[in-house]
Parts: C-alpha cells; sequence; structure tokens
C-alpha cells in the first residue's frame, strides 16, 4: 500500500519585519518583557496587498521547484489556515485559482495550531486509500490584520504573526521513507481558552456593533492555561507516536515542535529529554505563525541541511480547541 513521503518543501513570509520595539511604541510593553516570556525578537506582518493566499502560493512555488514538479502535477490541495483572506469560501481555492490548476479538490482544514499536523493526515490518508498520489499541503496565517494592537490585546499582538510553509506530499511505496505514524486529538473542553468568538452564526445577528466595541472579533486567550496544558500534551503526543514505532525519543533525530512560545519549547525538550541538537527553534525570527510554524521549521531545517537521508523527523503541534498532535516521519 502506498503512503506519503515529503518530496520538496518551501516558506514565505512578508517583507516586513515588525521588531518588539516597533511594537513597544504601540503598545505598553518592551522588548525585554516579550524575550522574557516568548524568546520572540521579531516577527513579520503583512502589508496591504499582501494575502494568505499569495503568500502560500510563494511557499508551494519553492516546494514545488525542490520536488521538481510544476503545479500541474498536482492531484489535491490541502490548505490549513484560521485566518483565511475570506470568511467563506476557504483559502485553498484561492490558491488553487492563484496556481491555476484546473478543477483539482481544494480542502481547507481550520485546527489552528495543529492544523499542518492534522492536514499532513488527512493528505496520507487519501494517498493511503489510493485516491491521490501528489498533494500540496499548506500551513498559511495572516493573524496581524485582525489583531488588537492595543494594551488590551497585549498578551497576543506580541506573539502572533504571519507566514506560510508549504510540502509536496508524494506516493510511495518504500516502507523505511515517508509519514510513518500519527498521533492526533482534541478536548472541545477548552475551546474556550483560546478563541475568537464573534462572527458566530449563534449569534442574532453573528456580529454586532456591540461586539465589536467589546472586542469579541479578537482572539482570547488564557495564557498560562494553555502553556500549562502545551507543556503537557506535547510530550505526551511525541512519546505516543514514536512508541507507535517501537521507537524512544532517543530515536529522535529532530523534534520540531510548534512555535508556541520558546519557554514551551524549552520545556517539552526539556520532558523528553532531547538534546540541543535534536529540536530546532525559529519563533525569535518569525513568532508564532499558528498553522505556518511546522512547515516553516521544516522547510528551514531542510534547506539549512539540517536533515539527512534516513533521519526520523517528529513534528508535534497543539494549540486552539484544544487540539494537538504529532507525525513521525523517515526522511
Ligand atoms: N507586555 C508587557 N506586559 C504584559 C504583556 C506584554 N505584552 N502581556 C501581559 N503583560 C502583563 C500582564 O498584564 C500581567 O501584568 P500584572 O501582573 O500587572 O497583571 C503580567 O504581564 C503577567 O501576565 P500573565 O498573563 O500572567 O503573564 P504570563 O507569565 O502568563 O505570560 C504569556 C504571558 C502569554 C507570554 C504566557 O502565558 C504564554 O506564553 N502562554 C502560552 C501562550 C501561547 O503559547 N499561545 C499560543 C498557543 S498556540
Amino acid at each position: 500500500m502506498p503512503h506519503g513521503c515529503i518530496a520538496g518543501t518551501g516558506l514565505a513570509v512578508p517583507e516586513r519585519v515588525v521588531t518588539n520595539d516597533d511594537l513597544s511604541k504601540l503598545i505598553d510593553t518592551s522588548d525585554e518583557w516579550i524575550r522574557q516570556r516568548t524568546g520572540i525578537e521579531q516577527r513579520h506582518w503583512a502589508v496591504e496587498g499582501e494575502t494568505g493566499a499569495g503568500l502560500s502560493k510563494i511557499a508551494s512555488e519553492r516546494a514545488f521547484a525542490m520536488a521538481g514538479i510544476t503545479a500541474r502535477d498536482l492531484d489535491a490541495i490541502i490548505l490549513a489556515t484560521s485566518s483565511p483572506d475570506h470568511f467563506v469560501p476557504g483559502n485553498g481555492v484561492f490558491l488553487q485559482r492563484l496556481l491555476g490548476v484546473g478543477t483539482i479538490p481544494a480542502l481547507d482544514i481550520r485546527q489552528a495550531c495543529s492544523g499542518f499536523i492534522y492536514s499532513l493526515s488527512v493528505a496520507d490518508a487519501w494517498i493511503r486509500a489510493g485516491m491521490f498520489r501528489r498533494i500540496l499541503v499548506v500551513g498559511q496565517e495572516i493573524q496581524s490584520t485582525g489583531m488588537d494592537v492595543s494594551d488590551n490585546g497585549r498578551n497576543t499582538a506580541v506573539i502572533f504573526a504571519d507566514g506560510a510553509g508549504a510540502v509536496v506530499l508524494e506516493a510511495t511505496e518504500d516502507p523505511n521513507r515517508g509519514l510513518l505514524a500519527f498521533d492526533l486529538h482534541s478536548q472541545g473542553e477548552f475551546a474556550e481558552m483560546l478563541w475568537v468568538d464573534s462572527p458566530g452564526s449563534m449569534y442574532h445577528p453573528e456580529i454586532s456593533h456591540k461586539d465589536l466595541d467589546e472586542g469579541k472579533q479578537y482572539l482570547q486567550m488564557d495564557g498560562k492555561e494553555v502553556f500549562r496544558h502545551a507543556v503537557t500534551r506535547m510530550p505526551e503526543s511525541v512519546n505516543a507516536v514514536v512508541g507507535k514505532l517501537g521507537l524512544g525519543t532517543g530515536d529522535i533525530s529532530l523534534l520540531l515542535a510548534h512555535q508556541a512560545n520558546l519557554r514551551i519549547s524549552e520545556m517539552v525538550q526539556r520532558k523528553l529529554e532531547l538534546r540541543d541538537d535534536q529540536v530546532y527553534n525559529n519563533i525569535q525570527k518569525y513568532g508564532n505563525t499558528t498553522a505556518a510554524t511546522v512547515p516553516i521549521l521544516l522547510d528551514e531545517c531542510v534547506r539549512g541541511g539540517r536533515v539527512k537521508q534516513g533521519d526520523l523527523i517528529v513534528m508535534t503541534a497543539f494549540g486552539s480547541g484544544f487540539s494537538w498532535g504529532s507525525v513521525a516521519c523517515r526522511w
């Protein structure tokens, strides 16, 4: 039976760089506070005219070049985002249109921070089912345009940012390569710990001036609760996914953990007793790009020569839902 194997990776971020000092001119914060609590030094925010579909196209074309294919070779697109360019339809179709790839299916996944891992699992299942042989999987966010960049929103405005990462997933029959195991979970009882309340169809109307005045359109986050669950669930999930292969964390060549906060990544590393050379973080440069952090990490590692043939790469993520999960991949 075939399964999915990553044949190419790519990333794209807006050109505009926003430093911590830039933010401290807009809100009551400081470079020192942001670095100490989150590890973030700068992030990229879109300027007018830059779109999520546009960034996804650039990241995708870089992945095509690495895989030695063109957009016309794709059988399907799966795009993970919690910040689509429009409320309806999803961003997959806008990416499809920009790539000019006819009528192939384009599916959106709204799993926020773990969206890329979930998307890979769906793409891999399509390949295993024999439905498709080559699928573009993208994680992408433009979060800067929907953030409360005021003192009220300072616990989120300093963290979240924009970017896109893409991979080409191809069918392989080689049992020793590619995506070998997944571990996926959700726990809806914590949905309100990290959420955007409105617009929501449960309200009549779905958004009101009162809601806007109260800031219900902005991401609300209980940072301490998110932190506490993230540092428990990601290590649990990493152990589970390598356990499915009969392996342990000592067998991991590289752990790519969702870039929520450098302190979270460091605690995950400590809990899993991983050496520094077994992990890679880049939140310092990019902030938290939600569904895009994992494919951006992967692309930097592949292009930076950190990944060798035969390496066991584990990718893990935790976020809104709460939803979390991991994938183990033999390079
Ligand atoms: N700059 C300066 N001060 C800030 C601030 C900012 N950007 N944001 C919050 N503060 C203040 C708070 O108002 C509070 O002040 P007070 O003590 O006078 O009330 C103080 O800093 C501590 O706030 P608190 O929210 O308790 O801080 P914390 O230590 O929990 O750190 C986070 C806040 C957001 C950095 C931290 O909770 C975190 O990273 N959580 C995980 C978030 C995450 O990963 N989200 C993405 C998930 S995918």
